[in-house]
């Protein structure tokens, strides 16, 4: 059930505010009514409260509300506000960042769609302050419903009246199930998703490096797959020969810790981390300036590189994270004792034969599940990983 904030303020058309909850109400929405204290001259809170089955907010400094914070906890419980009728002080109000009782205050602290389904006086209406302030509220992605025109409350025949409540209901009910589509499509939509993504070089000079041969094929599709399933991806990416895929963000990085730098750059506004990335866990203690002539013999000493999953684990707060596990001997074993020690949500095991590969066979492994899969195609395997997170973490 989807919970819709109706915010009533203080226009003549305040009244008809009861027909769109209790039409509301009756459509199955769970709905709760703010209003400004002008609104409360009009009609009642109580006329609401007995339509909505709620108490109505009206005064910020109410004692009685059971909440610590009523105008969070109300902007947290809302999928959707409604303001009707909205008012030439109220849309000002909001676009001049003013926060001043409890209507404005919720709308204030909220983050999704607010409609104002305007009604007002003619002369209010033309008024070209508020045109202004409705385009700058629709550049932040606030909602209009215009006013109809018809007989107002100052017995001018002319526009300014509030829309039709049956027709307020439909837009409502609309955009609700339009954001239902989108979420059911698109469980990863409003989620910020970064995959670290290839091998890292680790240069001993010039021209040589140490590396190894992951493609980054997995990264890549993981990145892709995430994007098709709506969310804002960043890949950071060691080098590959993968084509960049559209509408993804891929940073580019050469070494190990350039690829740690560059994922503590984004770390902290992500949602869900995967470390898909063959890092290189040595590099060379000295990188030389110059081409190394040869000798009879080499001997260059490795020194440890960070571990980039082991540090995002310490940080990891309520992030889902992901890791990739590749073993040669006793998969299920190493892997439990990376997903503790990394402090991570899953682990994708697999052996190391699957490098360079299309293919990849693997198990997903939680704290509480473990999943063995048949052999799959890289792209299905990424599809197979997202479908899990979402049954087992969203
Ligand atoms: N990883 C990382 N940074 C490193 C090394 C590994 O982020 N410096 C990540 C990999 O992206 C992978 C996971 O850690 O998700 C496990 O990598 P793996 O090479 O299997 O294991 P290691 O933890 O390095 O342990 P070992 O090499 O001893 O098996």
């Amino acid at each position: 059930m989807k919970n819709i904030l109706i915010g009533v303020s203080g226009g003549i058309a305040a009244y008809k505010a009861a027909n769109i909850v209790s039409g509301l109400r009756k459509r199955g929405y769970d709905v709760k009514v703010v209003m400004t204290e002008n609104a409360a001259k009009i009609i009642t809170p109580l006329a609401f409260e007995s339509l909505s089955k709620h108490d109505v907010a009206v005064d910020m400094w109410e004692r009685n509300f059971n909440v610590n914070v009523e105008h969070i906890a109300l902007a947290d419980w809302a999928d959707i506000i409604l303001v009707a009728p909205a008012t030439y002080n109220i849309v000002g109000k909001v676009a001049g960042g003013i926060a001043d009782d409890m209507l404005s205050t919720v709308i204030s602290a909220f983050n999704k769609t607010v409609y104002f389904a305007l009604a007002m006086n003619v002369r209010m209406y033309e008024n070209p302050i508020l045109a202004e302030n409705i385009k700058k509220l629709k550049k932040y992605g606030y909602k209009f419903i215009e006013a109809d025109e018809g007989l107002l409350a100052c017995n001018v025949n002319a526009k300014g009246r509030l829309k039709n409540e049956q027709e307020i209901i439909k837009i409502i009910s609309k955009e609700l199930e339009e954001t239902e589509k989108i979420s059911t499509d698109k469980p990863l939509a409003g989620k910020k998703v970064l995959i670290t993504a290839g091998r890292t070089e680790e240069p001993l000079d010039p021209i040589r490096y140490f590396s190894n041969r992951s493609t980054g094929k997995m990264g890549y599709s993981l990145g892709e797959e995430a994007e098709k399933l709506g969310a804002d991806v960043t890949i950071v990416s060691g080098p590959t020969n993968i084509d960049k895929p559209d509408r993804v963000n891929i940073v580019e990085v050469r070494t190990a810790e350039e690829m740690y730098g560059e994922v503590m750059k984004y770390e902290a506004e992500q949602d869900i981390i995967i470390a898909a990335a063959a890092v290189a866990d040595y590099r060379p203690e000295y990188t030389a300036d110059k081409k190394i002539k040869k000798g009879d013999m080499l001997t260059v000493n490795f020194i440890r590189n960070k571990d980039i999953l082991l540090e995002l684990g310490k940080i990891k707060k309520d992030k889902i994270l992901v890791g990739f596990a590749a073993e040669s001997e006793n998969l299920i074993e190493n892997a439990k004792e990376k997903l503790q020690k990394k402090n991570l949500d899953m682990i994708v095991v697999n052996s190391v034969d699957n490098f360079g590969t299309d293919d990849n066979t693997i198990t997903l492994l939680g704290k509480d599940f473990e999943t063995d899969f048949e052999k799959m195609e890289k792209k299905k395997v990424s599809k197979e990983i997202w479908k899990t997170i979402e049954e087992k973490f969203l």
